[in-house]
């Protein structure tokens, strides 16, 4: 990554997007405003304070669900892709509507009282020890603050500052935000219905999540037990010359797994073949699993370019990544495991015949 950041630009797609997002969003809130107190009896009786409470922790909570959704789909199914292109607005449209819906419960349930409702919030209920009586809010509050921090985060300016692992880390606390919240639905509105509408639909949610991960974790792995065959000096087989003008696509890579290391992304060119390696320089997403687009490998995830002969984004941005050796020998395509410097330039590989 270079020092500076290089924003993922504003484009139609992304305007589409955005529109579709809220107008979705609205039309959650209208459609639970009208049909949730029906669905959903409540022995108490709900206000239209408690009602908007509720609309927007579960349109919160739904938009958690499905960003946590889009990551695996993706990696399951490449129509998906879109999904994660946007994925950051939805995060961000995501934090906005859990903000809306803890002010709405705290300005309904701490706002009247003589404790300013901060405070109230924070010390009404200390029953840590009670399973009914469980200060439930405490747990959105906590997961509300990960929300935040990951939104002012999100820009590629922090990513930059931060480093990719680290902002990586900070990111992967969704899961634990996750974790929150179904313990802060599972001990707050669970605990005071009745009704079986909200366990089943918490643990549906639960169970589709961990199956999704379980899956594209699977495809992974299947992908990495594929370990190639190795020559005298280390050498990695990629296939043969006549089984990759069959079946490799041209503009697509093949994905081979070292022992150690990145995996590396060998694309096929025309007639010619490059490797570089299968990690974004923006945010570590798979190039392997984009496409050569206008010359250069193009990140499925947001768009960033990288020429495939020396791994260089095209000007004026200087991202640069990892490049590898290839070689013909008897018939078949080897690729070294060691990186060259990012940046390197390798001369393309010839392969357009199958002879030599
Ligand atoms: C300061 C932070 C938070 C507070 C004080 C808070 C408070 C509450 C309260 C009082 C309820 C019960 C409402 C009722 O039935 O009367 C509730 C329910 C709920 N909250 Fe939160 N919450 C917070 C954060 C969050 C966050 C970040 C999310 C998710 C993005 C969330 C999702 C939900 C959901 C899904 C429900 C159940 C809604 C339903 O009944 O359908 N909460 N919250
Ligand atoms: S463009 Fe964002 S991860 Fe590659």
């Amino acid at each position: 990554m270079n020092a500076g950041f290089r924003a993922v630009q504003w484009n139609n797609h992304k305007r589409r997007y955005d529109m579709l997002l809220v107008v979705g969003i609205l039309l959650y809130l209208t459609g639970f405003s009208l049909l949730g107190p029906l669905l959903l009896p409540s022995d108490h009786p709900v206000t239209p304070e408690i009602v908007r409470t509720r609309a927007l922790g579960s349109c919160g909570l739904l938009m958690l669900v499905l960003i946590l959704a889009i990551g695996p789909l993706a990696r399951l199914d490449r129509r998906f892709l879109p999904l994660l292109y946007n994925r950051r607005h939805f995060g961000v449209a995501t934090c906005l509507v859990a903000l809306a819906h803890a002010w709405s419960a705290i300005d309904w349930y701490h706002g009247l009282g003589r404790l300013p409702p901060l405070v109230s919030l924070l010390f009404s209920n200390a029953n840590y020890g009670s399973f009914l009586g469980f200060p439930f809010e405490l747990l959105g509050l906590a997961a509300l603050v990960i929300l935040v921090v990951m939104a002012v985060t999100s820009h590629d300016f922090w990513l930059a500052f931060l480093t990719p692992p680290v902002w990586k880390a900070i990111h992967m606390a969704v899961y634990a935000a996750f974790g929150l919240l179904v313990l802060h639905v599972a001990l707050g509105v669970m605990q005071a219905e009745r009704s079986p509408i909200v366990p089943i639909l918490l643990g549906g949610a639960v169970l589709m999540l961990g199956g999704l991960h379980i899956a594209a974790a699977g495809r992974e792995r299947a992908t990495d037990e594929r370990a190639p065959t190795a020559d005298a000096h280390g050498w990695l087989m990629v296939g043969t010359i006549d089984e990759l003008l069959a079946s490799l696509p041209d503009g697509q890579a093949r994905i081979v797994v070292p022992q150690s290391g990145e995996r590396i992304a060998v694309f096929r060119n025309g007639g010619t073949l490059s490797a570089i390696v299968n990690v974004c320089a923006h945010q570590n997403g798979p190039l392997g699993e984009g496409r050569i687009i206008d010359g250069c490998v193009t990140c499925p995830w947001h768009g960033f370019q990288f020429r495939p002969e020396d791994g260089c984004a095209p000007a004026p941005f200087t991202d640069k990544i990892a490049t590898y050796r290839l070689k013909r020998e008897a018939g078949a395509v080897l690729v070294d495991p060691s990186p060259l410097p990012p940046g390197t330039r390798v001369e393309p590989l010839e392969f357009g015949t199958s002879h030599g």
